[in-house]
């Protein structure tokens, strides 16, 4: 009797087996393993250079305004999230490659992104903003025509500077990221820096070591945030959308608002438009 059981019979067996007990406890599960396991923890990819909306601990976590703002989205929205950090240029190809599954990486809602991702509804509203140093004479965005001007690569900031001085001008000097470029601004590399004004005014308030201010230029357009996830993912993106329907609803969104800008939306919004009435 066990002579029979050569090593390729147990094999055999054990392949049966294996192929039974599967077919047996997988086959109802094969059906849900083409959308996401329920227990699947989402990927989220943000580029984490970007206070106060993504950065880094000292620990090696994703803080910020969207680290805080995706989890209660997933807790609202039925699904478990954690964040990585990628470089801004990785961060969409990542996405279509299935490295990440969502991003959130204060990504401006604009018609050529949307031709190869999926957005979420809007979650923050932005505005370019021209950042020079205390001493420039510069006014206004015309007046960059053809002075040096540093952005973070492939951003909205970059898109608008390529329209003014067209796209292979010598004198947009593009960066990694977008402390990078303001950092050049400070050494003196580039006249001024175009970024989303969250950033570059976070980095005026606690990074700078050089006396900077910002210019607001009347045809900038506003901008939108949205989470995005990958074309044709509506099983993620309604969740997504549920979910950040759900904290503005119950006053979440308000609270991680408050916690990294220091005031709440409304009153926030009608500072600015305040300040930028003063201003005028
Ligand atoms: N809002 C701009 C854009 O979408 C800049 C975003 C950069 N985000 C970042 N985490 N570095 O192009």
């Amino acid at each position: 009797m066990q002579a029979i059981f050569t090593r390729r019979t147990v094999f055999a067996l054990a392949v049966s087996l294996a192929l039974a007990a599967c077919s047996k406890s997988e086959a109802p599960a094969a059906s849900a393993s083409a959308a996401a396991p329920a227990d699947k923890v989402m990927v989220a990819a943000a580029n984490a250079n970007f206070a106060p909306f993504e950065s880094m601990t000292p620990e090696g976590k994703v803080q910020g305004f969207d680290a805080d703002l995706i989890q209660a989205v997933a807790e609202k929205g039925g699904f478990q999230v954690r964040m990585v950090n990628t470089p801004w240029e990785g961060l969409f190809n990542g996405l279509n490659q299935g490295d990440s599954d969502l991003v959130i990486s204060a990504v401006t809602i604009t018609d050529a992104r949307k031709q190869t991702m999926d957005f979420s509804e809007p979650y923050f509203e932005a505005k370019q903003l021209i950042a020079v140093r205390a001493d420039s004479g510069v006014a206004s965005l015309q007046d960059l025509k053809d002075l040096a001007v540093g952005v973070q690569t492939g951003t909205t900031g970059d898109e608008v500077v390529s329209k003014l001085q067209g796209k292979t001008s010598a004198n947009i000097k593009r960066f990694d990221t977008t402390p990078l470029a303001m950092k050049e601004l400070e050494s003196g590399g580039v006249a001024a820096v175009v970024g989303d004004n969250g950033v570059v005014g976070h980095y005026l308030k606690n990074n700078s070591t050089t006396q900077l201010r910002l210019v607001a230029d009347d045809t900038a357009v506003p901008e939108q945030y949205g989470i995005v996830v990958r074309k044709g993912n509506t099983e993620l993106l309604n969740k997504v959308n549920a979910g950040l329907q759900a904290i503005r609803a119950d006053g979440t969104y308000d609270k991680i608002y408050t916690q990294w800008f220091g005031d709440a939306p409304v009153a926030a919004a009608a500072a600015s438009t305040a300040a930028s009435a003063a201003s005028n």
